[in-house]
Formats: structure tokens, sequence, C-alpha cells
């Protein structure tokens, strides 16, 4: 029994942040921003709006969209690095946000890649036939670990979230493989020191901002580059099909030079690969799951078409999943 997904919706919240503004703020330029990444502008959540928050509105519409009440939510997975608290979940806040009162469900840490490991997850507790109904949401705020005053980092990230609900299929189309990685050895070129057991918060560590997100940029880039084209390739080579087979190619938008060198190395024309960093920045789990909502809302995606989605991000964690279009 394959899972598919049967609706998708996503959220950013309503402030923009221009590179101009950026240019106030640290040294840079829109010019370099631009040409380094992709990026003209993102989107930053207000004071008091959190994770949580951009995962309700996801989730409501996800509903509203499927057109079911929440009580038939089986599970809640939000994907996130950027959760609202180390306790509760994120999840169990959107459970009782949107009043899901037969759900249980978990929050689940991966980073850029955390929406194909949900929906890997997902799509597993479909398969095992116990469950119908799986909502897997990408969030994250990453305004709240981001540094205004490091410009290796503050002008890569923006805030934003998307979802999915995962539904049991017998038509053989749904999710039909997965490549998932994780290698721990590259945790330091990204990631946020401060904050968990090993550093808990203390007015040092906060005077010495070790909350906020840091970044070794190029080695970064060199595994991303790597990671998400070889994973790619794989997924299609394993599948037996090629670059033409694939009706849209959605990459974790993180920068648009490592987005076209993946779309190089599969044959894979630009018409055929959906890129929004433009008007989003890297949103982290969210990049995804936001990119395929806007290709279902202007009818890029069609029943039918196979679909390849790769990601690569912290940890490190890095994937592929190919599904065959079925909404209906
Ligand atoms: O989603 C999670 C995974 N993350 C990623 O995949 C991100 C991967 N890394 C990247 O996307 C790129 O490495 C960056 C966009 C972060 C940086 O681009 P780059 O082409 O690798 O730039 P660089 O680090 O080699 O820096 C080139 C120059 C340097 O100046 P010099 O040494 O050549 O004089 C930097 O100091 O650009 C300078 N620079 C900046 N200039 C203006 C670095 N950041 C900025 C900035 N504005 N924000």
């Amino acid at each position: 029994m394959n899972a598919k997904i049967t609706a998708t919706a996503h959220y950013v919240p309503e402030r923009v942040m221009t590179n101009f503004e950026l240019e106030k703020l640290v040294e840079t330029s829109d010019e370099w921003i631009r040409t380094r990444t992709g990026i003209s502008q993102r989107h930053i959540a207000a004071e008091n709006e959190a994770t949580s928050d951009l995962s309700t509105k996801v989730a409501n519409s996800l509903l509203e969209k499927r057109g079911i009440p929440a009580e038939e939510i089986d599970i809640i997975i939000v994907c996130t690095v950027t959760p609202d608290h180390f306790a509760p979940s994120t999840a169990a806040l959107v459970q009782n946000n949107i009043g899901a009162t037969n759900a249980w469900g978990f929050d689940l840490s991966g980073a850029c890649t955390g929406f194909l490991y949900g929906l890997e997850t997902g799509s597993k507790f479909i398969n095992s036939g116990k469950y119908q109904k799986v909502m897997v949401i990408g969030v994250d705020t990453m305004s709240s670990i981001l540094d205004f005053t490091d410009r290796d980092t503050c002008v890569l990230f923006g805030d934003g979230a998307g979802g999915a609900i995962l539904e049991p299929t017998e038509s053989g189309s749904g999710i039909f493989d997965s490549i998932l990685h994780m290698d721990g050895s590259g945790g330091h070129f990204l990631h946020v020191p401060g904050g968990g057991s090993r550093m808990p918060a203390t007015v040092e560590s906060v005077q010495a901002k070790q909350h906020y997100i840091r970044q070794d940029g190029k080695k970064v880039f060199k595994f991303a580059v790597k990671g998400m084209a070889d994973v790619s390739e794989r997924i299609l080579k394993q599948n037996n099909l090629t670059g033409d087979d694939i009706a849209l190619f959605i990459p974790h938008q993180a920068n648009k030079r490592i987005i076209d060198a993946a779309a190089n190395r599969c044959n894979i024309p630009a018409e055929k690969v959906l890129i929004n960093i433009d008007f989003y920045g890297n949103t982290t789990a969210g990049t995804i799951p936001i990119g395929m909502n806007e290709a279902v809302e202007d009818g890029r995606i069609k029943d039918g078409d196979i679909i390849l989605l790769a990601a690569f991000g912290a940890g490190f964690t890095w994937g592929s999943i190919l599904m065959r279009w079925d909404a209906s």
C-alpha cells in the first residue's frame, strides 16, 4: 500500500525583508546576495509569531483543502529545527490548535532534509495499514536563530511553512522510492552551538551569541552540490528513469547555484526545475512543501506526473524521493 499526497498547503509570514533592508544591517549588497544565492527577499515572522503559528495555518488550510474534520487526522509530524519549545512538541501545539483529538504525533529534526524525512516516516505509517491520514508539516522560523549582524548567515534564510496530508492508495501511484542519508561528521559546519544540553543557556552564552546558527558556507556548498546531485541521479537510475521522465524537480532551496548543478547532473531542463528561492530565501524544512504547494496551485503538477524531490542540509542530512502524483 503506497502513501500518496492528497492535499498540500503553505503559509509565509506577511512581513517581507528585502536585500536592500539587509544592506542597512550588515556589509552586503543586493547584487552580491542575488548573484551568489538567487535570493531577492525573504519573509520574516512577526514578533508574536512562532513555528506552531505558521504550522497551524498550514494545518487548517490542509484540512479545508482536503475537506475533512481535524478528528480524522491520525498522526501529526512537524519537521523543524526551530520548535516553539523543547517541550511540549510543536506537533502537540498544532494538535491542540486544530482540535485533532484523535491524533498523536511528534517533532522531527532533519533540518533542510526534514520534510523528506517526514514524508518517509509518514509514508511508512501509511504502509503499515494501521493509519489512514498523516499530516506532515515542514516549517522553520529561521529568524528566531539568526544573528542579524552575521552576513554569512542572515542573508540566506527566511521563515515559512508547508505541508501535506498522506493517505493510502492501491493504484500504484504516490511515493514509490526514497534514498535518505545522514553523516554526522559534518555537523559542525552548520550548527547552533548553544541552547541544548551541551551548552545550556547562560548569560555568558547568550552574550557570546551561541544560540544563533553558524555556517561554514563554502564547506557546506561543496557537500550540498555533491550530495544533492548524487542522490538525485541515483534515485532516477535505480528506477530506470531519466530527466526526461520527470515532470517537475522540487529541490531544497538553499542556493540557486546548488540547484542548477544538481539539475544539470540529472539532465533535467530548467523549465522542469522549481525555483522560488528569490521570494523566500532558505526556509529550511519549509522549502520543499512550499514549492510543492505553489506548483499544485499553479497547475505545474498534474495527476500522473512523476515528481522528484531532493534536499541537503545540516547534520549533514540529505536525500531524494520519487512519487507519481495522484491527488484524486
Ligand atoms: O540549507 C542548508 C545548507 N546550506 C547551504 O547549502 C548553503 C551552502 N553555501 C552557500 O550557499 C554559499 O557558500 C554562500 C552563499 C553561503 C556563500 O557563497 P560563496 O560563493 O561560497 O561565497 P564565499 O563564502 O566564497 O565568499 C566570497 C566572498 C568573500 O570575500 P573575499 O574573501 O572573496 O574577499 C566573503 O567574505 O564574499 C564575501 N561574502 C559576502 N559579501 C557580501 C560572504 N558573505 C557575504 C555577504 N555579502 N553576505
